[in-house]
């Protein structure tokens, strides 16, 4: 029998809007405000994530006058850490203020973000089809994906179409980091030769052209319907671009 094609979803912002953490903003923030806020803290939160993969301390204890050692030590806080220090951010710059109770009510919220109305439709289509293998790969923390997927009440009830929830905190480097796509692949099995056999799934450009780069093939999930405007590397572009994700198996089926 053939091998199953790998599908990678990506978590958030793919099957979970980031943006329905407005509603238990609204609690402390009302209405108007809570949107500008969620936007915001997810914009620092990738922001953070792109940071930490450039930065690192520098160890000079090796130097010597003949050989010059220096050792770079990369940084790194897991994605909990960083949801919870962008929030803090995006709070201070719009002048806002929360308790350190109300701040880990909104981090535990983070756990039950909603999915996007296709995700269900889509991830049944995925549940009746022989030829896929559907792993989730997300910067999240194992504990956020697994308190995500296996408990959140949007998704828990696809949890068993995924074989696998990859995460990159068990290399302690973001996304687009080749080595995280890279990591993904050896969780799946697949051989650095082998990188064009997965297909990740994701509406966010950064992960989509990451994903391209390092080798994998990259379906956009444009829900918005705003077309392809990401040029940091101009002549990388998805594989396939959906408006829905209910298209991703007829796009991998055309493709293949
Ligand atoms: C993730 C980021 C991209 O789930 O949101 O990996």
């Amino acid at each position: 029998m053939a091998d199953k094609i790998v599908v990678a979803f990506d978590m958030y912002g793919t099957l979970l809007s980031t943006d329905s953490i407005s509603k238990q903003l609204e609690i402390y923030f009302g209405p108007d405000m809570a949107p500008s806020i969620a936007t915001l803290w997810r914009r620092y939160q990738l922001e953070y994530t792109w940071r930490l993969n450039s930065m690192a301390t520098m160890d000079s204890s090796g130097y010597s006058t003949c050989l010059m050692l220096l050792i770079l030590l990369e940084q790194y806080e897991d994605f909990a850490a960083v949801t919870r220090n962008s929030l803090r951010h995006a709070l201070n710059e719009l002048g806002q203020q929360l308790q350190d109770n109300e701040i880990e009510s909104l981090i535990k919220a983070y756990d039950n973000l909603h999915t996007f109305p296709d995700v269900g439709p889509a991830l049944n289509r995925i549940a009746n089809n022989l030829s896929i293998r559907a792993v989730i790969f997300s910067n999240g923390t194992k504990d956020m994906i697994s308190n995500s997927v296996l408990r959140s009440a949007d998704l828990s009830k696809h949890a068993s179409i995924f074989s696998d929830l990859v995460t990159v905190d068990e290399i302690k480097k973001y996304k687009p980091s080749p080595i995280t796509y890279q990591h993904a692949a050896k969780k799946v099995g697949k051989e650095l030769s082998q990188m064009g056999e997965i297909w990740l799934v994701s509406s966010n450009p950064f992960d989509v052209v990451g994903a391209r780069t390092a080798g994998m093939n990259a379906i956009w999930v444009d829900r918005a319907a705003r077309g392809w405007q990401d040029a940091v590397s101009p002549g990388v572009k998805p594989t396939a671009i959906v408006h829905s994700l209910e298209q991703v198996v007829t796009e991998i089926n055309n493709k293949h």
